[in-house]
């Protein structure tokens, strides 16, 4: 019995001695960063900020490759089958890695196929439309949608995503109704609504911002409960007229299940060395993005808020019955 029980030390030592030389030399190539969404759009702009804030950290480049369809969830899935040895990441958000479980019969488990790594930043949606919609004010673009429910389409992201569900609650808040159209991410549906072939969208501040600056798009509000404060001059939507209805697209990064504790840990630092850097900083909060605290920027505190952000939305979502596209 003792020769066993020396083996399984013996083989413990040794499997912890190849996991620690795996990581000595982690990263030696680059790195693959799976964006489950279309280019141009919000979760890929994040990724790509992410990307080249932990470059210097890793001393290796992580490249973007956009896996779009079913609102993000087969990019998570190509990430749940990946080696788990570091070299691919898997970013999303609230409706990738929260959502979709309600929505779709998933080939995998959000909580146990994937390891988290860390929080990244999180953002608040904007209702934004068209110029030419006829609305000055969130209560009159309410009045102009009822009266005019077949003249308003709403583009989203998929069925499932952050643009679907939040345009959905929209609904549900306003007594509203009116037509989605899925696009493979918010960033080829934005220039729709900037064209109006689509005339209103719940779109994450990040992706509007820039656009509403510009004027090709007007904000009637921001859901959550204090304005933007790189962008005053939009309502909460309670001071708009429609309070409580409150959405934070929080996004979050992670690796494959079983990848090496140290490798997690390097990664969890490069996360943390772009959240803290200024320049990193500034492009994130200039559209509109919220950097978590510092004693959030870690995987206990992503894998408990994944968590709690699952217990509290599966029902809700499940209650509202989404149709898939
Ligand atoms: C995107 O990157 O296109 C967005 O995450 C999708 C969304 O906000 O619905």
């Amino acid at each position: 019995m003792m020769k066993i029980r020396v083996a399984a030390i013996a083989l413990l030592g040794l499997l912890a001695g190849v996991a620690g030389s795996v990581a000595d030399d982690y990263p030696s190539r680059p790195i693959t960063m799976i964006v489950p969404f279309a280019a141009g759009g919000p979760t890929d702009v994040v990724a790509r900020i992410m990307a080249e804030g932990m470059r210097a950290s890793l001393g290796q480049t992580v490249i973007i490759e956009n896996i779009t369809g079913a609102a993000g969830s087969i990019a998570v899935g190509r990430a749940t089958r990946a080696a788990p040895d570091g070299y691919t990441l898997s970013i999303g958000h609230w409706s990738t890695h929260v959502v979709n479980g309600a929505i779709y019969n998933l080939p995998y488990d959000l909580l146990t196929d994937l390891a988290p790594v860390s929080l990244l930043v999180s953002n608040p949606q904007l209702i934004v439309a068209n110029p030419k919609v006829p609305a000055t004010d969130l209560k009159s673009l309410v009045e102009w949608i009822k009266a005019n429910p077949d003249k308003v389409s709403a583009g989203t992201a998929g069925a499932g995503s952050a643009s679907h569900i939040g345009g959905i609650y929209f609904q549900n808040f306003s007594h509203t109704s009116f037509l989605f159209v899925p696009y493979r991410g918010t960033g080829p549906a934005m220039q729709d609504l900037i064209g109006g072939q689509i005339q209103i969208m719940l779109d994450q501040s990040s992706n509007s911002l820039p656009q509403v600056r510009q004027k090709q798009i007007k904000a009637f509000a921001v859901t959550s409960k204090t304005r933007l404060s790189v962008a005053p001059d939009i309502p909460t939507v309670d001071e708009a007229g429609l309070p409580g209805f409150y959405i934070s697209v929080w996004h979050g990064l992670w690796v494959p299940k079983d990848t090496p504790k140290p490798i997690v840990e390097r990664l969890t630092t490069a996360v943390r060395a772009a959240l803290a850097d200024p320049a990193t900083q500034k492009r994130l909060l200039d559209l509109g993005q919220e950097i978590p605290p510092l004693d959030q920027q870690n995987p206990a505190a992503l894998a408990a808020f994944q968590k709690a952000e699952i217990e509290k939305w599966w029902p809700l979502i499940k209650a509202a019955n989404i149709k898939l596209d």
